[in-house]
């Protein structure tokens, strides 16, 4: 069994070592993609584990399950993995010893796709991981008022010029709708000084698509939701690992991960508590853990990969 190599799973021994696994755990693996980490994970809790693989893209589903065809004891779901406890209980499962997240994109999607999430490819304007979302880029990038663009440009993609592009992509498609990535993209270029292209913090087309992509799959909603139900269902010494590479993906879980650990992560302005926070898990990762230099050099995409562990008590 091996997995599909366009995408390199990131940190795979960090992830191994943090979700210390058994024989006979039973783990939801919420982000399958690849199966990069899916195909290690199954592994190390042979031969009597059950592993819950699910993904919102129906693509990574369908590959995957051929990949493991002549075994049982993974539960492919087609679904979002903020929807954890319905997803274990569908398969006759309440608790599990792991969690699992590597959130974002795979590189099977970014190249292969043909759904527009990145700007260096001229396709068709979707940003859609679940095909079934009724909401697409084409809506947010042509439906938006200005406002609401400016708003998730700036929220999302924390970009300078989010009122600049946003009045610009409302200008541009009042003359006619603007369906390809390569339109959006030349509209940005065109907005923006052309140093910024060359910038250290990276083209600007690059945190506008990201901030479209994160408003279409709604996931820092999902994200917040998974942690919680994932927290939930999860077994008393069980662990909880997360990736994301994105600054507010991050912090949701860093945030949720002090509130288990029994911090107050209420507003300092609130004159009392009302996060609730009571001590229920032990943070494993007192800092953040992130790639070596090696691994960023073999696989670039890690460069903003941030993890962070738990282990409930
Ligand atoms: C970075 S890739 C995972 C790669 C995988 N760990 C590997 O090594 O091959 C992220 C995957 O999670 C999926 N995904 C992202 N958000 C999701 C959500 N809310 N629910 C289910 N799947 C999601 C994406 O469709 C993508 O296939």
């Amino acid at each position: 069994m091996k997995s599909e190599q366009i995408h390199i799973p990131v940190l795979l021994k960090e992830v191994l070592e943090y979700l210390n696994l058994k024989p006979g755990d039973i783990v939801f693996d919420g982000t399958l993609g690849g199966a990069g980490h899916t195909v290690e994970i199954f592994k190390a809790i042979a031969p009597t584990g059950k592993l819950i693989a699910v993904d919102q893209d129906s693509q990574a589903i369908s590959t995957a399950a051929s990949l493991f065809k002549n075994y049982n004891n993974i539960f492919f779901y087609n679904g979002n993995f903020a929807d954890v406890k319905k997803i274990i209980n569908s398969f006759e499962i309440n608790k599990i010893d792991a969690f699992f997240l590597d959130i974002g994109l795979s590189s099977i999607q970014i190249e292969k796709s043909g759904r527009g999430f990145s700007y260096i490819r001229n396709e068709k304007l979707d940003m859609r991981m679940d095909t079934n979302n009724p909401l697409s880029a084409f809506n947010v990038v042509n439906e938006y008022s200005e406002q609401k663009l400016r708003e998730i440009f700036f929220k999302f993609g924390e970009e300078k010029y989010s009122s600049s592009i946003a009045r610009n992509i409302v200008l541009s498609r009042k003359s006619k709708p603007i369906e390809t990535t390569g339109q959006l993209n030349e509209i940005i270029e065109k907005t923006i000084p052309v140093k910024e292209k060359y910038s250290k913090r990276g083209h600007p087309s690059k945190r506008i698509f990201q901030a479209i992509r994160i408003e279409v799959n709604s996931e820092l909603e999902n994200l917040k939701k998974a942690i919680n139900e994932g927290f939930e269902v999860l077994n008393k010494g069980g662990r909880m690992v997360i990736i994301s590479y994105h600054s507010l993906e991050d912090r949701i879980v860093k945030n949720k991960f002090i509130n288990f650990s029994g911090k107050c992560i209420c507003p300092p302005e609130l004159p009392v508590c009302v996060c609730g926070a009571k001590k229920q898990a032990e943070i494993l990762t007192k800092k953040v853990v992130t790639p070596s230099a090696d691994e960023i050099l073999i696989n670039k995409r890690a460069s903003s990969a941030k993890l962070r562990a738990l282990k409930k008590l």
